[in-house]
């Protein structure tokens, strides 16, 4: 029979909800405990999901049926989080960002790769469809010559979004702002589709928010190391907040997504499957999703997904799909953009 893999969470808030919901769809997966260093809400949290609660870190992680550790904590905490885990001997997925510091994810992958166990990350939106179909033609070259990378996040949060979390808006533990913690599933599959990022310009500043120490608006244009140009421009300060955007173009294509949907797929070598894509891929969403409702079009599906593939990575002794190594990426372009917003000059990667 197929193994069944013991999971636990640690961080019982909003995310660590859909992690709960994304281990119950899986059929070789059960969720055994759930760690909070809040007594009441992981003892709320068990209670609804029907799993263990733990307070203490250690009790949490000394459980024999624990397999796989999901890391839903504030953001700041994400490497001390995923090397216990690793301590332990236990696998771990971390939301994103990674962690908010290079030389912390390092010493995570380096814990992990040391203790003969798997560490990666969770880049839900690379699982929606129109993701998926947009990098199979970047792998077919259907945009020719790579030319520019659009990843617009026009989003909006008010001020209470920033009081009451405690850590959000913080650098010790958010990391940063408009980038590192909404726009960077937007910036992950620009440098997904686009390839890696070579140079990079940019402004930041706090322009509709008080008590918040870092970003509500960002802008930065870019060099890809395949010459190709691009533009970065993530807020939380623009009311009411529309669509998230990602443009990938070239001299033979070009393909536009807004949230989940595409609004142009057109290639100058036209594919017969092309038409059926735009017939049912191609409108403009009536309403955007989570664009200044930090819940709204929360699903597990896409969780699901980046998990089965991690199990299938341990199944198969190889790295998940979206490894430390690959979780990385987009940290690494976010923290360019603030030195060079810092120093005003222009970053190199
Ligand atoms: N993939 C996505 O789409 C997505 C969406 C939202 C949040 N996130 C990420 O998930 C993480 C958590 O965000 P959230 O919105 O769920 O936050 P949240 O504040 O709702 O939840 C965080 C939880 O962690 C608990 N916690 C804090 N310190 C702890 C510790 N030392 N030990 C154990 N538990 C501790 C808190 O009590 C809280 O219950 C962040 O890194 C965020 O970037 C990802």
């Amino acid at each position: 029979m197929a193994k069944k893999y013991g999971f636990g969470i640690i961080g019982a808030g909003m995310i660590g909800g859909i992690h709960a919901e994304a281990i119950k769809g899986l059929p070789n997966a059960e969720l055994v405990s759930i760690c909070d260093n809040v007594p009441g809400a992981a003892e709320a949290f068990g209670k609804r999901y029907g799993c263990q609660s733990e307070c203490e870190l250690d009790k949490f992680m000394s459980r024999d049926d624990l397999d796989v550790v999901t890391v839903a904590t504030p953001s700041g905490l994400h490497a001390e989080n995923a090397i216990a885990a690793a301590r332990y001997g236990k696998h771990c997925i971390v939301e994103k960002p990674i962690d908010i510091s290079l030389e912390k994810i390092d010493r995570m992958i380096e814990a992990h790769a040391k203790a003969g166990t798997k560490v990666g990350g969770v880049f839900n939106m690379r699982y929606d469809h129109t993701a998926k179909l947009a990098k199979q033609a970047v792998d077919q070259g259907r945009f020719g010559r790579l030319t520019f990378g659009l990843a617009y996040g026009p989003w909006w949060r008010d001020q209470s979004y920033y009081d009451k979390g405690g850590w959000r808006g913080t650098w010790a533990m958010d990391g940063g702002g408009a980038l590192m913690n909404q726009g960077i599933h937007t910036i992950d599959m620009l440098q997904w589709l686009m390839g890696p990022v070579k140079k990079i310009h940019a402004f930041t500043k706090i322009l509709a928010h008080e008590r918040i120490e870092v970003e509500d608006t960002a802008s930065a244009t870019l060099e890809f190391a395949n010459g190709a140009l691009g533009t970065i421009a993530c807020t939380t300060s623009m009311w009411p907040g529309h669509f998230r955007t990602i443009e990938i173009s070239g001299d033979r294509g070009t393909v536009a997504i807004a949230d989940n949907s595409f609004f142009f797929w057109q290639f100058a070598d036209e594919k017969p499957e092309d038409e059926a894509i735009r017939r049912e891929h191609v409108h403009f969403p009536a309403a955007s999703v989570g664009a200044s409702d930090p819940k709204a079009g929360l699903i597990p599906d896409n969780h699901r997904a980046n998990f089965a593939d991690f199990l299938e990575a341990i199944e198969q002794n190889r790295e998940p799909t979206i490894s430390g190594h690959e979780a990385r990426k987009s940290v690494e372009i976010i923290l360019a953009i603030y030195r060079s917003a810092q120093t005003g000059q222009t970053v190199e990667l």
